[in-house]
């Protein structure tokens, strides 16, 4: 037993030698950055990817705003919507030759940026991946994102719920299923999550996937483009609905579920339930209207302000909190992770979830 706590405790002094070598590194100027961590005016860089979802483009002045508030130097870049992963990769490298102290990353593709997070990694800047996992790098220092496994149970239940309501009289559904973009790391997760609803129901007969397209590959939505969700939309209800009923559509986000929609209507057929993500305010005023049935809402304010808090612990010296150890393998390491837990909405709920975020609660009055 006191063998195993001086074990313990030698870990514990070789792990805090090993934080404060990291928080007394050198910077790109020579001088040292100190036991606090760095400079109270240092820059940070935070690379976001293309404008794909209305939360992106809500992030980008958040993080101006409030790291220029906070005291830092903000660098906030975007990948442009054409040849984005290296604009992103270009991005990156450019903030750690400029001596950022931390590096905020939203993935464009998250299978592409080991070599600019170990050079920033290097330089001895700290990374954090925000919203998307970063894959196949030791390097990656923290993870902060909604809960992204529980967003997919909420919109599986969300489709089961509705449709029950729909139709009250059925005792089997027909459906078809989406994902987002493969080189998203949360389109999996979005998938396993809400599958983990969906799958018993499909191995019981409940739900009928009409076009048998299952598997996570056949349902995926490249680069979360709604043109791409739409026209394989458009396929499936020429290729199985002919005298079918469509019940219901699984979609992992907002902008999908507009496409889906739009899909039946110029099918002529009647709306089935469509899920969806993110709160834009085109779905909150489908959802009031009564076409798309949800929705869910993460905070991107709340998302913001929690890595600004990391980028203030981290400015002091300190590790920032986390409180999720388990759930993030990158493939190289299980990334220390924040994660926030996510809303499902429905029209029933929506004016009581919105009650913090005027912008929204005025959608549903
Ligand atoms: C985000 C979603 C968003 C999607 C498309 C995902 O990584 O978590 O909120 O809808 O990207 O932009």
């Amino acid at each position: 037993m006191k063998k195993l706590i001086i074990v313990g405790v030698a870990i514990a002094a070789s792990a805090a030698l090993a934080l404060s070598g990291c928080s007394s590194r050198t910077d790109s100027t020579g001088a040292s950055s100190g036991a606090a961590g760095f400079a109270a005016d240092a820059t940070v860089g935070v690379a976001l990817p293309a404008k794909t979802s209305e939360n992106w483009v809500l992030a980008g002045g958040l993080f101006s705003d409030g790291l220029a508030k906070a005291g830092f130097k903000a660098n906030v870049q975007y990948a442009a919507a054409t040849g984005t992963v290296a604009d992103q990769q270009n991005q990156i490298t450019s903030m750690v030759t400029n001596g950022a102290k931390v590096i905020i990353i939203g993935a464009q593709d998250g299978g592409q940026l080991s070599a600019q997070v170990k050079a920033a990694h290097d330089a001895g800047a700290v990374v954090i991946a925000y919203d998307r996992l970063i894959l196949n790098t030791a390097n990656l220092d923290y993870y902060l994102a909604f809960d992204n496994f529980k967003v997919g149970v909420l919109q599986g239940q969300a489709l089961l719920d509705g449709m029950k309501a729909k139709y009250p009289t059925n005792k089997t559904y027909n459906i078809e299923l989406f994902s987002g973009s493969p080189d998203d790391n949360n389109a999996g997760v979005f998938f396993n999550g809400a599958m983990s609803v969906l799958q018993p129901k499909i191995d019981d007969g409940t739900l009928k996937v009409v076009s048998g397209q299952t598997a996570v590959a056949q349902t995926a939505t490249q680069g979360w483009l709604a043109q791409n969700a739409q026209s394989r939309m458009d396929t499936l209800l020429a290729g199985n609905y002919a005298s079918a009923d469509l019940n219901g559509v699984l979609s992992p986000n907002d902008t999908l579920g507009r496409a889906i929609i739009t899909s039946v209507k110029a099918a002529g057929k009647p709306l089935p339930i469509v899920t969806g993500q993110d709160s834009e305010v085109e779905s909150v005023k489908s959802i009031m209207a009564g076409e798309q049935y949800s929705t869910i809402y993460k905070d991107t304010r709340a998302l913001v302000a929690q890595a600004i808090v990391m980028v203030q612990d981290l400015q002091k010296g300190k590790k920032p909190e986390i409180n999720d150890t388990k759930s993030y393998n990158n493939g190289s390491k299980i990334v220390d992770t924040y994660l926030l837990p996510p809303v499902l909405v429905t029209k029933a709920n929506a004016a009581q979830s919105y009650a913090n975020n005027p912008a929204l609660l005025a959608l549903t009055k």
